[in-house]
């Protein structure tokens, strides 16, 4: 799970989409990797993500802040 705010210009990701395992902004079309956050391609150059660990456990998610 990322938080909905794009590290470059703050966009909301709401209307974000995902392709090989990356989620795209859909404001500058930066990707960043949804396994560790990192940017991709021009997004090096910006903050990636924070990325939170989901786990269900006994029908519960629960999520690592
Ligand atoms: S605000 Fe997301 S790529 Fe620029």
């Amino acid at each position: 799970m990322v938080e909905n705010r794009c590290p470059h210009r703050d966009a909301p990701l709401d209307f974000a989409s995902l392709s090989n395992g990356n989620i795209r902004c859909p404001l500058h079309k930066m990707e960043f990797a949804l396994d560790d956050g990192h940017g991709i391609g021009l997004a090096v150059y910006t903050v990636g993500f924070t990325v939170f660990t989901v786990k269900i456990v006994d029908e519960v998610v629960r999520v690592d802040l």
